[in-house]
């Protein structure tokens, strides 16, 4: 079979072109990426941001039976085509359909009838049936069409991509049989659904996960602003009590994908989707919150306040809306100074963590690295997730 990956450089495409050149060598798989700085990597068996367990198996199947290419002539080889580009919200939190039109204008050229195109990027509910009609009606090409949604956590996509059920939606038998041939390759739980409700159920899926965050960080602003240990609290809570598993901890809820997937679902309900909006005020107002409570208890204006952490979650190097920059442009409007550093993440504005320890006066978490547990420090520390237990803060 002959793939072609449309975004195969990205969190989500290069994870999946790996795992699926990597399970069976009659496979020869195609990155099409405009990235040509990335696909340079990625030939060199490089990994271009962490996702464990990735770069092993990327070294053994580069030139193998994985390739990567610029020109999207590739696609006149292609049985199936997935499409893993972003689908990003706009300055009015709405969904872009925009983006997918001129990628399928890009591609157009290079398609001829019976080709499969997998969707596998997030979708806003009836994307699936626009590309369908584009191709049937305003194209007259026959081309299959499948969504399949991603529901891997970055990081750990070379688990995931195995472990997780995937959901699978077509709008022909071939698009199905093609879609339940690719995915069955990596597992044997296949679910499936219409176009339609696999897009809801990927925004359904981040949505959930997006308001459990707002959840326990509502909680946490409750009973912090009261003065009383949340985690005292949350320890009572869920210790040997099964009806709170999955009751996460508080801490800095954003990233490329909750936020914009939560609004994704809000534009669907037509701006009435209340719990979303809540859980969206109450995450992105979670850096405020931690600066009034700091300054009731120090004056920052005079201080350099350090932020540890600069990606949007803990063990990752992607820092994609990720709040400690929320945090970061609050400080540099309420603190003296402000300087942060990550383990990760590439910014050249970023400082070695000695020089932070050192030079700031208060430190906040911004990001649960492993690293920061280690750190041994006579400082201040604002820490919500209760990450360094040891430092007792
Ligand atoms: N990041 C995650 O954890 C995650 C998880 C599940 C689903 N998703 C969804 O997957 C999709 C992709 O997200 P991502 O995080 O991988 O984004 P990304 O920005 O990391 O990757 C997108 C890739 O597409 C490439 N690209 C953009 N336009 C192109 C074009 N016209 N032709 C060819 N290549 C093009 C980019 O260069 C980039 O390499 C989004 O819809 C996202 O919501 C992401």
């Amino acid at each position: 079979m002959n793939i072609t990956v449309v975004g195969g450089a990205g969190h989500v495409g290069l994870p999946l072109s790996i795992a699926l050149a990597d399970v069976s060598e009659k496979i020869r798989l195609t990155i099409l990426d405009i990235n040509q700085e990335v696909l340079d990597k990625i030939n060199q068996g490089t990994m271009p941001f962490l996702e464990k367990g990735a770069e092993e198996k990327l070294k053994n199947i580069i030139n193998r039976n994985l390739f990567t290419s610029v020109n999207s002539n590739v696609l006149t080889q292609s049985d199936v085509i997935i499409i893993v580009i972003g689908t990003p919200v706009d300055e009015h939190l709405n969904p872009l359909f925009s983006v997918f039109n001129k990628l399928l204008e890009q591609l157009l050229p290079y398609l001829k009838s019976d080709q499969t195109i997998i969707l596998r990027s997030t979708l806003y509910p009836g994307t699936s049936q626009k590309v369908f009609n584009l191709f049937h009606e305003k194209y007259k090409i026959n081309i299959h069409v499948a969504y399949c949604p991603e529901r891997i956590a970055e990081g750990k996509a070379m688990e995931e991509l195995y472990s997780l059920p995937q959901i699978i939606s077509g709008f022909s038998e071939k698009a199905l049989t093609i879609a339940k041939e690719v995915f069955g390759l990596l597992t044997n739980d296949i679910i499936e659904l219409s176009p339609m409700e696999a897009e809801l159920a990927k925004l359904f899926t981040n949505s959930w996960r997006y308001i459990q965050f707002a959840t326990a960080n509502q909680f946490y602003m409750l009973a912090e602003e009261k003065g009383l240990d949340f985690y005292k609290i949350y320890h009572a809570v869920t210790h040997n009590y099964p009806r709170a598993n999955g009751f996460p901890k508080a801490g800095f809820s954003a990233g490329p994908c909750l936020f914009k997937d939560t609004m994704q679902l809000s534009a669907f309900s037509n701006n009435q989707f209340f719990l979303g909006h809540s859980a969206m005020l109450i995450n992105e107002g979670l850096p405020y919150f931690v600066v009034q409570q700091i300054k009731k208890r120090y004056d920052i204006s005079k201080m350099t306040v350090g932020i540890l952490g600069m990606s949007f979650k803990g063990e990752s190097d992607d820092n994609r809306s990720s709040l400690s920059y929320k945090l970061k442009k609050i400080l540099e409007i309420e603190a003296g100074n402000v300087i942060c550093t990550d383990e990760y993440v590439f910014d050249t504005q970023l400082k070695p963590l000695e020089e932070v320890l050192m030079n700031s006066d208060l430190l906040i978490l911004g990001a649960p690295h492993k690293k920061y547990r280690e750190i041994s420090t006579n400082k201040i520390v604002i820490d919500i997730w209760k990450w360094m237990d040891s430092l007792g803060c």
